[in-house]
C-alpha cells in the first residue's frame, strides 16, 4: 500500500511536501480492474485535499492538420467510463485541430501530491443536449464572454475585446444567453489511462491502463 507520509519523492523541490491522505491510494501492486473509479478518486482527493482552485485543470494536447502539435490548459468537467469532457469554442485553435485529428491526450498533474494522470484517446463533439446543460450551468458573464470571445483569432486591442463583451451584453439584455452553436463539449475516450505516484528515491509508481477488445489490459511501467 501506498504510504501517506511524504518523503519528497519527486525531489523538484528541496524541502519535504507531506502526502495528503485520503480514500484514493492505489494498490499499484493490486490494481483494480478498470481505471475510471480510481481516476474519479484522485480528482475527488485532489479536490477536498489541495486547497488549489481549480483541482480539475489539464493539459489537452492536440496534433493539427499539418501535423503540428499544440498544447494548453481546459478544465476537466466530466469523467466517466464514456470519456473525459471539456468544453471550448469549436472554431478554436484546439477545435480546428480536433476537426483534422480527432485524437488527444490529456495531463492531470498535482505536484502537492505527487501524482499524475494521462489519458489518450479519440476524440468526439458532445450532444447538444450536454452542451445545453453545462452551458446553462455558466455564469451569465462567462455566457457572454463565449459569444464575444472568438477564441484563438487575432485581436486588434482589448478594447475591442471589452466593446464585443458590452454589445453581446446589450443584446441579450432581459432574457437567457442562448448557447451559440461553435461552443460546446468534446469528448475523449479512454483508451489509454495511466497514473503515475512519486516514490521515496525516484523509485515511483506507473500502471497504464489500455482498451483491450471489451477489456482492459494492465501494466505496470518502468518510471
Ligand atoms: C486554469 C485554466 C483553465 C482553462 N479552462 C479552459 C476551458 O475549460 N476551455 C477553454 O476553451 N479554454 C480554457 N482555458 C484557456 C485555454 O488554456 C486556451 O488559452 C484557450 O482555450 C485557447 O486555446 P487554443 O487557442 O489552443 O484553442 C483555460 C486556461 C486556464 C489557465
Amino acid at each position: 500500500m501506498s504510504s501517506c507520509v511524504g518523503t519528497n519523492a519527486g525531489a523538484t523541490s528541496p524541502a519535504p511536501r507531506p502526502r495528503l491522505c485520503g480514500m484514493s491510494t492505489l494498490d499499484f501492486d493490486h490494481p483494480p480492474r478498470e481505471p475510471v473509479a480510481m481516476a474519479k478518486a484522485w480528482l475527488e482527493h485532489a479536490t477536498a485535499s489541495t486547497g488549489l482552485p481549480n483541482p480539475n485543470a489539464m493539459t489537452l494536447a492536440t496534433v493539427d492538420a499539418d501535423g503540428g502539435p499544440s498544447a494548453r490548459i481546459v478544465l476537466l468537467r466530466g469523467l466517466d467510463e464514456n470519456g473525459a469532457l471539456f468544453f471550448t469554442n469549436y472554431r478554436s485553435r484546439k477545435g480546428r485541430a480536433l476537426g483534422a485529428h480527432p485524437r488527444a491526450a490529456l495531463v492531470l498533474h498535482w505536484d502537492v501530491l505527487e501524482r499524475q494522470i494521462r489519458i489518450e484517446g479519440s476524440v468526439s463533439r458532445a450532444t447538444a443536449e450536454e452542451s445545453d446543460g453545462y452551458w446553462a450551468s455558466r455564469h451569465r458573464d462567462s455566457q457572454i464572454g463565449a459569444w464575444a470571445s472568438q477564441q484563438s483569432e487575432a485581436l486588434e486591442s482589448r478594447e475591442a475585446l471589452v466593446q464585443a463583451n458590452a454589445d453581446f451584453a446589450q443584446r441579450f439584455e432581459g432574457q437567457p444567453v442562448p448557447r451559440p452553436e461553435h461552443w460546446g463539449g468534446f469528448r475523449v475516450a479512454l483508451e489509454n489511462v495511466e497514473f503515475w505516484e512519486g516514490k521515496p528515491a525516484r523509485v515511483h509508481d506507473r500502471i497504464v491502463y489500455t482498451v483491450d477488445g471489451g477489456d482492459w489490459k494492465i501494466q505496470r511501467l518502468s518510471p
